[in-house]
C-alpha cells in the first residue's frame, strides 16, 4: 500500500513539476505587440500519448506552396491512367459476386445490415443495384448519408462517373451550403446532418424510396439520430427500405438495435499485414512520420504510403518538410508525389488521390481520419500510423465541444493497418509501443453523442416535436448531464419555455443551419437593426482562418493584420476584412496582398449568400447598422452571453459562468488591451485555456439581453471584494440542484 501512496505522490509531483514548465512557457511568451508572436505550443519533447492540441499556424496559402504546386502539376500531366474499363472495375468488386443474393435479400427485408471490408464495394454499388432494382420507378430516391462531406463529394462524384452522368443530374450530393443536386437526382449522397435537416422539414421523408446510412460504425451523433428516428419511421412507412452498412465487425449489435435485422455480410478480401511497432514511445510523432515515410521511399519495394495525421496544419506540414527533404536529396531518390487530403481541400486536388503513381515514382498519401474508412485509395503497400486523430469533445465545465487530439481506438488502428492489405499483403507502421496499443488505447470509439454537446441536436428533436428525450430511443443513450446541459443552454437563449417547450424564437432558430448561439445572434440582429453586418460576421466565424501567416513573412503579415483591427475586437476586425475585400470587388490579388486566404473568403462569400435566402424565406430583413458598433456588439452578446469573461486582477480573465481561468489569444486585437469585460467565441486550449476570436462588450449587455441568466447582484449583499463584480450568473447550470427544470419536463 505504501509503495501505492508513494506513486500516487510521485505523479503528483510530476503532475506539478509540468504545470510550472507549462507557466514558463507562457511566460516566455513576447509580449510585445511589435515583435511576431508564437503559437503558445508545447515542446516538442512535451508531446505525450495523451490529449493536446495543436493548432500550429502554419495553414496553406491558395496554391502558393511550391509543394502543392508541383503535386498539383505532376499528377496533372499524367492524367488518369487506369487499365481497367469501368464496367471491368465495377465487376471485379467482391460486392458484384454477390449482387443477385444481396437484392434478393433487399427485396424480403425492410431493414437490412450490410458488412463488408472498406473496398468491397457497399458505397459505390449497392446504391445503384437499388436502382436497378427499381425502388426508384415511382419517383423516390436512394438516399446515402456520410458522415464527412469529403466523402459524401468524393463518392457521388465517383458514382456519377459509374453512373456516366454528369455530377448533379441522375447522381448528386447534397451538404451544408452546398446542394449539387436536381430535379432528376435519383441517387443523393448527403451528410447525416443534411438528411436530419429533411426530416425536419419533412418527418416522413416522402421523397426517398430508400436510405443507406454508410459508415454507420463511425457513430457520428447525426446517424445515432437518425437511427431512432429512421426506427420510428419504418413503422409509418412500410415501403421505405432502409440499409445500415459498417465496415467493422460490430454489426450484431446494429441488428439487434433494429429489430433483430439480418446482418448480410461481404466476404472480404484482404491479404496479411505485417504490424510493426516503435520499441519506445515517440515524443514527436510528426517527426517520426516523416522519417518513417522517407525510410519506407528509400528502402522499400514498390508500393504508395499512406500516413495518417490529425488535421491540416499538420498535414499541410508534413508535406511541406517531406517536399523539401525530397527536394534536397534530387536525383538520388526516385519520385515521390506527395498528395495531401484533407476536408478542407479544393475536390478538383483530392481527386488526385485515386490516380496511380506513374512507373517509377511512389505516391504518398498524407490524410486524416477520412481515409480509415470513408475514402478507399487502391494499391496502399504501406500505412504510417502515429496513433492519434482529431476528436470533437464536450468539455462539461466549459459548456462547449472542442477538438482534441486524442489517442485512436485499438478498432480504429486496426482499420488503418488494413489499409495496406487491399492490393497485397502490406506493412503498417506503428509509432506507438505495443503497450501502448494494449493499454492505453479504447477497444472501441465511443459514439460522438456520448461526448459532445448537444444543443444543435437537442434544438432539432424538439422542432420535430420529439419532446421527451430521455425516452428517446438512443442505441447509446447521451449521459443525462449533457443532456441537461443542452436544455439548460437551450432556455438560456430563448429557444425552449420553462416547460421545456420549443418556442417561436427556438423554432425559427432550428432553420438555420447553425450553432444555437449562432443562429440566436443572427435572428436577434433583425431586431437590433444590425443583420447585415452579422451575417458577414457570421460567415467569416464559419470559415478557416482567413489570416494567412507564412513562416518566412510573419512580422509582415502581422502588420498587414494590424491594419485591419478594431478596438472593439476581433468579430468586427473579421467584418473590416470582409467589407474591405468587398471595396476591392472581391478581388483574388487583393488577399494576396493583405495576406488573406482567399480561398477562406470566397467560402465566407458563399455562406453569407445561402443565409440570405434562408433570412429571405422568413422574411427577415437584412438592415445595416453602418458604424454603430454598440448595436453588433449586443447582438453577439444576444447569442453567446455564456462565453463571457471579466478581467482577473492578478492576471488574465476568468469565465463568468465558472471562474475558469482564460487568457486572451495572442492573435487577438485585443491582446494586451485587457478591457474589463469580454465575450469569446470559442476557447482553445493549449498550455492554457486561449480565448479567440474575442469582443468587448458593456457587461449591462448580459443584464439586459440575457436577463434569465444574468443579473446585477444586490449592492446591500455584497462582500467588499464583490463589490467590483456586480455581475453574476442567475444559476449554476452544472449545478445539480439546478436540474429541477429537467425533472419538471419529464413530468
Ligand atoms: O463502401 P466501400 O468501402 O465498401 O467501397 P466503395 O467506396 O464503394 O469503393 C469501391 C471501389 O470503388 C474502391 O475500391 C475504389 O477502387 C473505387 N472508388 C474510386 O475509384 N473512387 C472513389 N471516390 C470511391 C471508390
Ligand atoms: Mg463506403
Amino acid at each position: 500500500q505504501r509503495a501505492a501512496m508513494q506513486q500516487v505522490s510521485m505523479a503528483k509531483e510530476r503532475r506539478e513539476m509540468k504545470q510550472a514548465q507549462a507557466n514558463q512557457l507562457i511566460d516566455s511568451i513576447p509580449k510585445d505587440l511589435n515583435r511576431p508572436w508564437e503559437d503558445p505550443l508545447p515542446e516538442s519533447g512535451e508531446r505525450h500519448f495523451a490529449q493536446e492540441l495543436r493548432s500550429i499556424n502554419m495553414s496553406a496559402f491558395d496554391g502558393a506552396p511550391e509543394w502543392k504546386k508541383k503535386a498539383e502539376k505532376k499528377t496533372l500531366s499524367y492524367g488518369i491512367i487506369s487499365n481497367k474499363s469501368i464496367k471491368e472495375q465495377r465487376e471485379s468488386l467482391p460486392i458484384y459476386r454477390l449482387k443477385k443474393e444481396l437484392l434478393e435479400a433487399v427485396s424480403k427485408n425492410q431493414i437490412l445490415v450490410v458488412v463488408g471490408e472498406t473496398g468491397s464495394g457497399k458505397t459505390t454499388q449497392m446504391v445503384q443495384y437499388l436502382v436497378e432494382l427499381g425502388l426508384t420507378k415511382n419517383g423516390g430516391m436512394v438516399g446515402c448519408t456520410q458522415p464527412r462531406r469529403v466523402a459524401a463529394i468524393s463518392v457521388a462524384k465517383r458514382v456519377s462517373e459509374e453512373y456516366g452522368c454528369a455530377l448533379g443530374e441522375e447522381v448528386g450530393y447534397s451538404i451544408r451550403f452546398d446542394d449539387m443536386t436536381s430535379p432528376s437526382t435519383k441517387i443523393k449522397f448527403q451528410t447525416d446532418g443534411m438528411l436530419m435537416r429533411e426530416y425536419l422539414a419533412d418527418n416522413d421523408l416522402r421523397r426517398y424510396a430508400a436510405i443507406m446510412l454508410d459508415e454507420a460504425h463511425e457513430r457520428t451523433i447525426h446517424t445515432d439520430v437518425l437511427f431512432g428516428l429512421l426506427k420510428d419511421l419504418c413503422k409509418r412507412r412500410p415501403d421505405l427500405k432502409i440499409i445500415v452498412t459498417s465496415a467493422t465487425l460490430d454489426a450484431g449489435k446494429f441488428s439487434e438495435y433494429f429489430f433483430n435485422c439480418p446482418i448480410f455480410t461481404i466476404p472480404g478480401r484482404t491479404f496479411p499485414v505485417e504490424i510493426l511497432y516503435v520499441k519506445e514511445p515517440e515524443s514527436d510523432y510528426l517527426e517520426a512520420a516523416i522519417i518513417t515515410v522517407m525510410q519506407i521511399h528509400l528502402d522499400q519495394p514498390a508500393g504508395d504510403i499512406l500516413v495518417f495525421l490529425t488535421g491540416q496544419e499538420e498535414i499541410d506540414a508534413c508535406c511541406e518538410t517531406l517536399f523539401t527533404r525530397m527536394e534536397a536529396l534530387g536525383d538520388l531518390a526516385p519520385e515521390l508525389i506527395i498528395l495531401p487530403v484533407y476536408s478542407a481541400l479544393p475536390s478538383e486536388m483530392q481527386s488526385r488521390i485515386f490516380e496511380p503513381a506513374p512507373t517509377g515514382a511512389r505516391k504518398c498519401v498524407v490524410a486524416t481520419n477520412i481515409a480509415e474508412a470513408s475514402l478507399t485509395i487502391d494499391g496502399i503497400y504501406y500505412v504510417v500510423d502515429p496513433g492519434f486523430s482529431k476528436q470533437k469533445v464536450f468539455n462539461p465545465k466549459l459548456g462547449m465541444d472542442s477538438l482534441v487530439v486524442t489517442p485512436i481506438s485499438q478498432a480504429s488502428a486496426k482499420q488503418r493497418a488494413g489499409r495496406a492489405g487491399r492490393t497485397a499483403s502490406g506493412k503498417c507502421f506503428r509509432l506507438y509501443t505495443e503497450q501502448a496499443f494494449k493499454t492505453e488505447m479504447l477497444p472501441t470509439n465511443i459514439p460522438e453523442i456520448q461526448r459532445t454537446n448537444l444543443g444543435n441536436v437537442v434544438l432539432q428533436l424538439k422542432a420535430m416535436g420529439i419532446n421527451d428525450l430521455i425516452g428517446f430511443d438512443f442505441m447509446d443513450p447521451p449521459p443525462v448531464a449533457t443532456l441537461i446541459g443542452a436544455l439548460e443552454s437551450l432556455f438560456a437563449l430563448g429557444a425552449l419555455d420553462e416547460e421545456g417547450l420549443l418556442t417561436r424564437l427556438g423554432r425559427k432558430m432550428a432553420e438555420f443551419p447553425l450553432e444555437p448561439n449562432l443562429s440566436k445572434m443572427l435572428i436577434l440582429s433583425v431586431d437590433l437593426g444590425c443583420s447585415d453586418e452579422i451575417l458577414t460576421i457570421t460567415a467569416m466565424l464559419s470559415v478557416e482562418n482567413p489570416f494567412y501567416r507564412p513562416r518566412d513573412k510573419q512580422a509582415q503579415a502581422d502588420m498587414r493584420k494590424a491594419k485591419f483591427h478594431q478596438a472593439e475586437g476581433d468579430h468586427l476586425t473579421l467584418l473590416t476584412v470582409y467589407k474591405a475585400w468587398e471595396a476591392a470587388k472581391f478581388s483574388n490579388p487583393w488577399c494576396f496582398e493583405n495576406f488573406v486566404q482567399a480561398r477562406s473568403m470566397r467560402r465566407a462569400q458563399d455562406v453569407r449568400k445561402q443565409l440570405v435566402t434562408i433570412m429571405d424565406r422568413y422574411r427577415l430583413l437584412l438592415l445595416s447598422a453602418g458604424k454603430n458598433y454598440k448595436l453588433i456588439g449586443k447582438a453577439i452578446t444576444a447569442g453567446f452571453f455564456t462565453n463571457a469573461a471579466k478581467k482577473d486582477p492578478q492576471e488574465g480573465y476568468r469565465t463568468l459562468v465558472d471562474q475558469n481561468p482564460v487568457y486572451i489569444h495572442p492573435s487577438s486585437a485585443l491582446f494586451q488591451k485587457n478591457p474589463e469585460y469580454v465575450i469569446y467565441h470559442e476557447l482553445v486550449l493549449t498550455t492554457k485555456e486561449y480565448m479567440r476570436n474575442v469582443m468587448v462588450i458593456d457587461a449591462k449587455w448580459l443584464v439586459e439581453l440575457a436577463p434569465s441568466f444574468y443579473k446585477s447582484a444586490d449592492p446591500n449583499k455584497m462582500t467588499r471584494a464583490k463589490k467590483k463584480e456586480k455581475i453574476e450568473p442567475l444559476h449554476d447550470r452544472f449545478n445539480p440542484k439546478d436540474a429541477w427544470r429537467l425533472s419538471r419536463r419529464k413530468g
